[in-house]
């Protein structure tokens, strides 16, 4: 992934720190704008996924758009220089602030997700004298064979409208005089994995969804398939851009297009997991009873994942590139600093002997990482470090 010198520079860093890898975010972007523009898709990233303005600034230059979930993400997604035609506002929970801003932004549309919004969407744009545009997002009931955590199209999930209420629903869209209904919405669940099983059941179900509507006589003029593509956590060096041509070509496959219908998708995670890594230091190294810790100086305040989903990153020590014995291996755990026994990266991995003051990389860390990071123990928040800007970095002055 990086060479011995720059190795070398970043060892002279304040841990943790996030470094963010530009140029390949820069390929990524380039990669799924073409490949979209070829399949007529329109594309907003998902800004929970990494909300930092350098990054959110290359990906809104490409002229991708935004999905926003909270009125903070509307305001910070225009002034990193995404066009409000191009944002779209989903959530369970919309305050009225939110929507009001959010309509003062003229956003491209609400993904409207229960019958009371849409009342109080079509209330709130009457009181400003406008209209609300409005996908109504629906909950499909697929499985995305992903954690359950991440896991939003079922039946038993709080999000989108769901069969049960469809014929309401219609009934409620002729009704709505300051809603202009724009199209349908759907999200399954993120690091899907399963692409083509996945995404061709979701086509297939907005097919006859569409059609139900029609049925109606309303016209879905966009269809908004959501994110949700996984990326390669085990191998992120031999898959640093995710496959989103299988993505798009799934979609082509199966989705019944109707003449001049807009299909647009949401990705978050894979446009920035990769180009992330969270830095940090081993601290000390200790033998337990059973097994040899590696403690680490980022923690679960910093990235959450492994704590909360279980999941995996890869893990590597980069001083020991830099040592010739580097064929020594042993097991370790690698563990955070944290007040609490899930604060652990990974359980059982296999790395070169590691020595206080060893920089450690945490490798996929740029979806879902900085932006679910916290001051639990009162720890502060890392540092941001750009792979085109070293010289900004706070330096240790420690090892
Ligand atoms: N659209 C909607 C409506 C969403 O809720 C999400 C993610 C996305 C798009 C983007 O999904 P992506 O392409 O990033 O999979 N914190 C979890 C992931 C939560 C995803 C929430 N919604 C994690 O660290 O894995």
């Amino acid at each position: 992934m990086l060479g011995i010198n720059r190795i070398g520079e970043l060892e002279k860093i304040h841990t943790p720190f996030w470094y963010y890898d530009t140029d390949l975010l820069r390929k990524t972007v380039a990669k799924v704008s073409s490949l979209a523009a070829e399949s007529s898709i329109e594309v907003h990233y998902a800004i929970k996924a990494n909300a930092q303005e350098r990054l959110l600034r290359i990906i809104s230059s490409s002229g991708i758009g935004a999905d926003c979930v909270s009125g903070n993400e509307v305001l910070h997604a225009v002034k990193c220089g995404f066009a409000p035609e191009k944002i779209v506002f989903a959530g369970v929970g919309k305050t009225d602030k939110e929507i009001a801003d959010a309509l003062e932004a003229d956003i491209f549309a609400f993904n409207c997700e229960s019958l009371q919004e849409l009342y109080v969407l079509d209330a709130m744009a009457s009181r400003l004298s406008t209209k609300a545009r409005v996908s109504v997002r629906i909950n499909p009931n697929i499985d995305a064979n992903t954690h359950k955590f991440v896991t939003t199209g079922l039946n038993d999930s709080k999000f989108g409208i769901g069969a049960h209420e469809f014929d309401a629903l219609a009934d409620l869209l002729g009704r709505c005089r300051h809603v202009e209904f724009n199209g349908l919405h759907f999200h399954l669940g993120s690091q899907i994995t399963d692409i083509e099983r996945v995404y061709g059941l979701e086509c297939k179900k907005v097919n006859e969804i569409v059609s139900y509507f029609e049925n109606k006589g309303i016209s879905v003029h966009n269809i908004d398939l959501g994110g949700g593509l996984g990326v390669e956590y085990e191998n992120p060096d031999e898959y640093p851009v995710p496959d989103f041509g299988l993505w798009f070509r799934t979609i082509s496959r199966h989705l019944a297009r109707r003449p001049g219908q807009r299909v647009h998708v949401e990705p978050g995670r894979s446009l920035v997991a990769q180009c992330g890594t969270l830095f940090s230091r081993v601290l000390f190294v200790k033998s337990g009873e059973t097994k040899t810790f590696l403690i680490v100086d980022a923690g679960m305040n910093d990235m959450i994942r492994p704590a909360l989903y279980g999941a995996y990153h890869r893990i590597e020590n980069l001083s020991a590139r830099r040592r010739p014995n580097l064929r020594e291996e042993q097991l370790y755990d690698v563990v955070g600093p944290v007040c609490e026994s899930s604060d652990v990266w990974g359980t059982g991995r296999v790395l070169p002997m590691s020595v206080r003051g060893d920089l450690i990389a945490i490798r996929s860390a740029g979806a879902y990482g900085q932006t679910m990071s916290s001051r639990y123990n009162l720890k502060d928040f890392a540092q941001v470090v750009y792979s085109d800007n070293l010289y900004s970095a706070r330096l240790a002055d420690e090892y």
